[in-house]
């Protein structure tokens, strides 16, 4: 049993990093949150909510006190633009004493990744989760109107994570000796084609979802009518038009760093059954 430990989560509100704070809290540390607006992050009870804006680095100088480990964000603003403030975060972390430092890696360079890995004051681990469990959300409102998925690319295989297990490894890092300088490439424990992915929900929803293949120009109209710029769309088109090796490997990373397998999609889709189906979307019985 490690000692307990007060650490700093930032995007703490967030997919991930909900998860780290749950993972902290299940092993018995002590987690301060950072957010913009402590009115509306709705995080646990045991939580200490503080606030604080990552452009504005110096806005974190309480939330630093008395804490010995930090994980961090790379980003900032919409649409995960990278934050340019990444070295004045490490400079003050470093001089609140804190020790240990995850870092979730954006999918490219940033300022402040940079700043953590040439940061030799600190024990760093950068943080590399392949595609989330949680992205297949964006499928809930059309599966809970029509029953049917709309994708493109539906034979592409992800080894997609579950987002519960990211928090494990950072836990893990930021309380535990031996994951200094290490790069962590976090994965699920299968591939999966899109197909699999909507057949699990639909065994755990109990109800059929009809899966039906956008050409790559239908994809590219609606994720220009949801508003994404062009940039976005071009990282989509690659990311599921030619899934890079990385993204369709399965690693043994949860399982060396946390001690317990990484978690099935089957899993993640019976946590999250509700999402998906009409009496859970409309919040009755
Ligand atoms: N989706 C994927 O498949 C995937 C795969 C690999 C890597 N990633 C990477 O994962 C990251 C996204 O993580 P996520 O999905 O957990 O994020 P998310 O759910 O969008 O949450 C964003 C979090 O960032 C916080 N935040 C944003 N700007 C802030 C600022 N200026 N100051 C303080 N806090 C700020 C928000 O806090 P408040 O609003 O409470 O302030 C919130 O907690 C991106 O870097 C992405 O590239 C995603």
């Amino acid at each position: 049993m490690t000692q307990t430990q007060r650490i700093l989560v930032t995007g703490s509100t967030g997919t991930v990093g909900r998860q780290v704070v749950a993972e902290l809290l299940a092993r018995g540390h002590v987690v301060r949150a950072l957010t913009r607006d402590a009115a509306r992050a709705d995080l646990p009870a045991d939580v200490e909510v503080v606030q604080g804006d990552l452009s504005a680095p110096d806005s974190l100088i309480p939330a630093l006190e008395g804490v010995t480990g930090i994980h961090l964000i790379t980003f900032g603003g919409a649409y995960f633009a990278p934050l340019g403030s990444g070295p004045r975060i490490l400079e003050l972390a470093r001089e609140a004493g804190v020790r240990r430092v995850t870092v979730l890696h954006g999918g490219g360079p940033s300022p402040l990744e940079d700043a953590v890995r040439a940061d030799d004051g600190v024990d760093w681990t950068v943080l590399m989760p392949v595609e989330f469990m949680a992205n297949a959300l964006e499928w809930a409102d059309g599966i809970v109107a029509s029953g049917e998925v709309r994708e493109p690319f539906v034979s592409r295989l992800s080894a997609m994570v579950h987002e519960g297990d990211i928090g494990a490894v950072a836990a893990v890092a930021l309380t535990e000796e031996g994951h200094a300088g290490q790069e962590y490439v976090i994965t699920g424990p299968e591939l999966l084609t899109v197909g699999d992915k909507v057949a699990a929900i639909a065994a755990a929803r109990g109800r059929d979802i009809a899966l039906v293949e956008l050409t790559e120009e239908q994809a590219v109209a609606r994720w220009r009518a949801a508003g994404h710029p062009e940039d976005v769309i071009g990282f989509l088109l690659e990311a599921y038009g030619n899934t890079p090796e990385v993204g369709r490997t399965v690693l043994d990373t949860v399982e060396k760093v946390t001690g317990s397998p990484a978690r099935s999609f089957a899993r993640w889709a019976a946590e999250h059954a509700d999402a998906f189906s009409v009496t859970g979307a409309a919040g009755t019985a």
